[in-house]
């Protein structure tokens, strides 16, 4: 059966895109192709996601997800993690760039390095990551191997708050992705990143209502 015979399944469905009092200012993070932080902007250029990404930061001078800012007209920083001296250095500086361009939260879309809690305790619960599995299946690097050499049918992508242990914050959002038996490698990634694609801009959305609910009642 051709992957396409199954309906996507998301949960939480995708429903009615939430309306802010002002945008959710948002920082990215990518290292690769920068599929999903196009996804994101596609989103709120369409209307749907009530949001600005103020800054793209990348860890990789020759990835595509600068290219993709570029012709995106939106700030694009690079950060090479080999010129810092420590994980936590780098997180520092990650802090003051999303800090200077009014950030409220960031997104991890696509970003292959650990975070340390310089990061994530600068963004408490307002920091997301997606990733190609449904957790907590398949942590870690290569999942989309993990997942084949499993044996397992459904598989799919995860976002979820990000945590000091990889891959275990709580989850915002899943959708499910069939397994085919005749399934490679790059067919199920592409597969998984249409629904990644999808998946991301909601799961921000509705990340961002928890954020800007809890900030009102912080007054
Ligand atoms: C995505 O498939 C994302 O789930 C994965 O990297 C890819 C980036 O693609 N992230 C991880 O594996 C994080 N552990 P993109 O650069 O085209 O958005």
């Amino acid at each position: 059966m051709d992957s396409e015979c199954y309906p996507a399944l998301i949960v939480p469905a995708i429903g009615t895109w939430p309306r802010f009092d002002s945008p959710l200012r948002l920082g990215v993070m990518a290292s690769g192709t920068g599929t999903n932080f196009e996804a994101l902007q596609s989103a709120i250029a369409c209307g749907d996601l009530d949001a600005q990404i103020r800054v793209l930061v990348v860890n990789k001078a020759g990835c595509g997800a600068r290219d993709r800012a570029e012709r995106l007209g939106i700030q694009c920083e690079l950060r090479d993690h080999r010129l810092f001296a420590s994980r936590e250095e780098m997180d520092h500086d990650l802090v003051r760039t999303f800090q200077n361009e009014g950030v409220e939260a960031v997104v991890m879309a696509g970003w292959m390095r650990i975070v340390t809690p310089v990061l994530i305790d600068a963004f408490p619960g307002r920091l997301l990551n997606i990733h190609p599995s449904l957790l907590p299946s398949f942590k870690g690097m290569d999942a989309i191997g993990q997942c084949l050499s499993s044996g397992v049918t459904v598989t799919g992508c995860t976002v979820h708050e990000v945590l000091n242990d990889v891959d275990a914050g709580p989850i915002v959002a899943q959708a499910a992705v069939p397994i085919l038996s005749d399934d490679t490698r790059d067919r199920l990634s592409r597969r998984i990143q249409v629904q990644e694609h999808r998946l991301l801009p909601w799961a921000t959305a509705l990340a961002g209502q928890r954020w800007r609910t809890a900030a009102a009642t912080q007054g």
